[in-house]
């Protein structure tokens, strides 16, 4: 008999912990909206304790969506505790996840604390959030380097005090799946009450194992998988989920288990979270990589067009990969639109509509035909595009060979024109940038800067990236036009607007986990 096994994304928390990936809580809503479309079971929305941003964005998620549960991280502190249920309590079904460390190394070097004293504190942790909270996770950090029959008697004394669920991560990416496996069967028959939790899997990526090691969880009987979208995370990441789902959908026969993602919104929910964190997968990443479905061999192709299973273990359409090469130009009209953006698994609020109508016909206008890319990135550029507190109104550049590039740009803030800032610059995209700074007044440092074309032809649309840190924090932001300068110019505004809606930086210097 398949066994269902319980799903729980990770990308706001564990995902979006990871530099560069920082997320506003507009973006962290509309990814979490999405999840819930994705059908996940599990929401972690966030680790309230470590700054009012991520308080508030736990809390708002809480308020809003609905479906799966949504899971608020504390370590075993009473302030995170306090703080997790605070931003987590308006949820339908809210979850506390308590993590404590229980590694030799882990207690010494990070709690300094001996092991009877983690032990006491698993279970006073557990009670505290259990007291206010219907439902409780606790998690072992560094379960796999800890002291098996160490683990199997915090994990008692955690389920003892009224933990519902118990978590064993390789948090440090250290495990291969065999003993993975191993260390899971150990907790199944070291537990004795372990029927009574349910047992989860948690695998970082640092040696490409996170998803084996999650299969070969479930192998040994896990019953929750974590896990996040593009298999964000820290160092290099966690579980894919697009990649632990589509094993589960497409190896039901050796794998005896199943999930309840709607495996159609697994390519819209990749796109979203891409174009939010301004990160993209490499090409040859499985399921969701710009490659994932191309076949370029001669051979291949004739295969496939004889029969689709020769070389397609799944089909596109499985995932929710837009195959239809259906073009819309200018004269379609606000209906054919919608109605395309909604086959592409695009559900935009109704307020951003306008908007993206709007770009639409400006994009029609440039471009002869629009596909099913250019209007995925125009959906996924205006749907990031929350609360601008800067738009450019104009700008002008002159450059050439053998003199210093200038640019004049004019932006619009709070309704009304700037005053104008004129910069030179090491070519035309960096002097634009000077003058954005000169407007801001302020002078972040540039740390990464890249240009794609959207589609081919000569008037494909540029997408350009940006990520830019001030504070100690970092920004991501993502342009679009026909002209590269203008790509460039609108990233850098939209990473300038990431940056001004920050919260005031108090995130702890230690965040834990
Ligand atoms: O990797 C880890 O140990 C974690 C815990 C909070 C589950 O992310
Ligand atoms: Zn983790």
């Amino acid at each position: 008999m398949p066994r269902r096994i319980v799903i729980l994304d990770t990308t706001l928390r564990d995902g979006e912990q990871a530099p560069g990936f920082s997320m506003n809580l507009d973006e962290k809503l509309e990814v979490a909206r999405q999840l819930a479309r994705l059908g996940v079971d599990v929401i972690e929305a966030g680790y309230p304790v470590t700054s009012p941003g991520d308080f508030a964005s736990v809390k708002e998620i809480a308020r809003v969506v609905r479906g799966p549960t949504i899971a608020s991280l504390a370590r075993a502190v009473d302030k995170d505790i306090d703080a997790a249920w605070e931003a987590v309590r308006g949820a339908e079904r809210p979850r506390i996840h308590v993590v404590l460390a229980t590694s030799p190394l882990l207690m010494e070097y990070r709690l300094r604390m001996g092991p009877d004293q983690v032990l006491e504190l698993a279970a006073s942790a557990v009670r505290r959030a259990r007291a206010l909270c219907p439902e409780v996770q606790f998690s072992a950090e560094d379960a796999t380097r800890s002291d098996p029959d160490f683990l199997c008697r915090v994990l008692q004394a955690a389920i003892g005090a009224g933990a519902a669920i118990v978590n064993v991560p390789d948090t440090v990416g250290y495990s291969v799946p065999d003993e993975y496996a191993e260390l899971i069967r150990r907790v199944r028959g070291g537990v004795p009450d372990i029927e009574k939790a349910t047992l989860s899997a948690h695998c970082h990526d640092d040696l490409g194992l996170a998803v084996a090691n999650t299969l070969a969880a479930i192998g040994a009987g896990a019953q929750q998988v974590e896990c996040t979208i593009n298999g964000l995370g820290e160092r290099a990441g966690n579980a894919a989920l697009e990649e632990l789902v589509m094993c589960l959908a497409t190896r039901a026969d050796v794998l005896h288990a199943y999930c309840g993602v709607d495996t159609t919104q697994i390519y819209g929910t990749s796109k979203l979270v891409q174009a939010v964190t301004g990160v993209r997968p490499q090409p040859n990443k499985a399921i969701v990589g710009d490659n994932a479905f191309a076949h370029e061999s001669g051979g291949h192709q004739a295969g496939l067009a004889a029969n689709k299973a020769t070389y397609e273990i799944m089909t596109p359409e499985s995932v929710g990969l837009p195959t239809s090469r259906l073009v819309l130009g200018k004269h379609s009209g606000r209906a054919a639109f919608e109605e395309r953006v909604a086959f592409l698994g695009f559900h935009p609020r109704p307020g951003a509509l306008p908007a993206l109508f709007e770009g639409f016909k400006e994009l029609a206008d440039k471009k002869k035909t629009v596909t099913d890319r250019d209007l995925e990135a125009l959906v996924l550029g205006v749907s990031a595009k929350v609360n601008e507190t800067f738009r450019l109104d104009r700008f002008v550049i002159n450059s050439g060979s053998g003199i210093a590039a200038t640019s004049a740009v004019r932006l619009i803030g709070q309704d009304a024109p700037m005053p104008e800032r004129v910069s030179l610059g090491d070519g035309p995209i960096d002097a634009s940038f000077k003058a954005i700074d000169k407007i801001v007044g302020k002078h972040p440092v540039l740390e990464d800067f890249s240009l794609d074309a959207v589609t081919g032809g000569k008037d494909a649309q540029g997408e350009a990236r940006v990520r830019i840190q001030f504070g100690g924090r970092r920004y991501n932001g993502r342009g679009l036009s026909t002209d590269v300068v203008e790509a460039s110019i609108k990233a850098y505004i939209a990473a300038i607007n990431a940056m001004a809606q920050d919260t005031e930086d108090t995130r702890e210097p230690d965040s834990g986990s």
